[in-house]
C-alpha cells in the first residue's frame, strides 16, 4: 500500500503523515507540499497539486494507491484571493478525481467543511443533507467539490471518500487563514500572555473537533470496506460544539486568570453563516464514527501540550 499525502505540511497533513507513517511503514508514505523543507524523517516530495504532469508522474513513478489531498486555501484567506483560491480549491481537487478515474489511483480522500452550509440553513444539528447556500469562496468550492465526488463516484465509479471537517484543534500544527482558527490561538495566547482578543463574537457558537479525532475519521473512512461508504459527496462529522464564551470558561477552570476581550471582524459575520452543531449520525451508523473528545477533555489536552 502505496500512499500520498498533498499539502502535507499543512494543518492537518502534519500530523496525519506521523499516523499514517506509523500504521503504513516510512517508506510507504510520501509527503508532498509546495514548500522546499519538511521534516528529517518523511519521504518528501515538492510538488504543486495544480502540476498535473507533476503529480501524474509521481503517482505513477511511485506507484501510488491512495491519495489524501489537503492542499486547499481556508475560509478567511480565500475571501482576500477569490480567484486563486478557487483555481486550488477546484483544480486540485479535479487533478486527483481524474487521477482516480483513469484507475491510476485505486482511492481518495478529499476534506470537505462545514463550510458547504450557508445562512439558510438550518444552525443546530444540521442534517446531512439540507439546505446548502454557501456564501465564502471556500465554501462555494468545497460544495462544488462535493458535487464533483458524486458524480465520480456514479458516472465513473470512483472510490472517493469525504468528511466534512469541523473546526480542528490541535497542539502539534497551527491552522493558517481559517474562521476557526481562534480556537488554536487562544490556548497559544492563553499560556504566553494570559489574555486573548478574539475575533469571533463571544456568543457565535461554531462546530469544533480536537485533531486526534479528525485524523482518526480520516483514516477509518479510507479503511471502511467500500459497501460501509454509502454518502459519497461528504459525510457530516461531529466532536463537540462551542462559543468563544464557553471555551473561555473552560479555560479558566484551569488558569483562573485567563481574561478574553472582543474584537469580532469579517470572520464572525463568515462563522455567523455557518451551523451551530452538526447532526452525524449518517456516520456513526454506516463506518461506525464515534468521537472522543468533548470540550472539556479538549482543553485538558490543549494545555497540558502548550
Ligand atoms: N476550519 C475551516 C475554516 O475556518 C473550515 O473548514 O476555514
Amino acid at each position: 500500500m502505496k500512499i500520498l499525502v498533498i499539502g502535507a505540511l499543512g494543518q492537518v497533513g502534519s500530523e496525519l503523515v506521523g499516523v499514517l507513517q506509523e500504521k503504513y511503514g516510512l517508506d510507504q508514505v510520501i509527503a508532498s507540499d509546495i514548500r522546499d523543507e519538511a521534516p528529517a524523517n518523511w519521504r518528501y516530495e515538492k510538488l504543486d497539486v495544480l502540476d498535473k504532469d507533476g503529480l501524474r508522474k509521481l503517482v505513477i513513478d511511485e506507484k501510488i494507491d491512495w491519495i489524501f489531498n489537503l492542499a486547499a486555501m481556508l475560509s478567511a484567506t480565500a475571501e482576500q484571493n477569490v480567484d486563486f483560491a478557487w483555481k486550488l480549491n477546484m483544480e486540485g481537487h479535479l487533478n486527483t478525481l481524474n487521477l482516480a478515474k483513469e484507475g491510476i489511483i485505486k482511492r481518495l480522500f478529499w476534506p470537505s467543511s462545514i463550510a458547504v452550509f450557508g445562512p439558510s440553513t438550518p444552525k443546530d444539528q444540521t442534517p446531512q443533507r439540507t439546505i446548502m447556500d454557501p456564501n465564502t469562496v471556500y465554501g462555494i468550492s468545497k460544495l462544488a467539490g462535493e458535487r464533483w465526488n458524486a458524480y465520480y463516484h456514479e458516472k465513473f465509479g470512483v472510490d472517493v471518500r469525504s468528511i466534512r471537517y469541523p473546526g480542528l484543534i490541535g497542539w502539534k500544527s497551527l491552522p493558517g487563514g481559517g474562521t476557526t482558527d481562534y480556537a488554536v490561538d487562544i490556548f497559544h495566547q492563553a499560556r504566553k500572555t494570559g489574555s486573548y482578543e478574539s475575533f469571533l463574537d463571544e456568543h457565535t457558537a461554531l462546530p469544533m473537533m480536537m485533531m486526534e479525532d479528525a485524523v482518526r475519521a480520516t483514516i477509518e473512512i479510507m479503511e471502511a470496506p467500500d459497501n460501509e461508504v454509502k454518502v459519497r459527496e461528504s459525510y457530516n462529522l461531529s466532536g463537540t460544539s462551542f462559543n468563544p464564551d464557553e471555551l473561555t470558561k473552560e479555560i479558566k477552570k484551569h488558569l483562573p486568570d485567563f481574561s478574553i476581550s472582543y474584537a469580532p471582524d469579517n470572520r464572525d459575520i463568515i462563522a455567523q453563516s455557518w451551523p451551530h452543531s452538526i447532526d452525524d449520525a449518517e456516520a456513526r451508523k454506516d463506518w461506525g464514527w464515534n468521537h472522543k473528545y468533548g470540550i472539556s477533555e479538549l482543553v485538558v489536552e490543549m494545555l497540558e501540550h502548550i
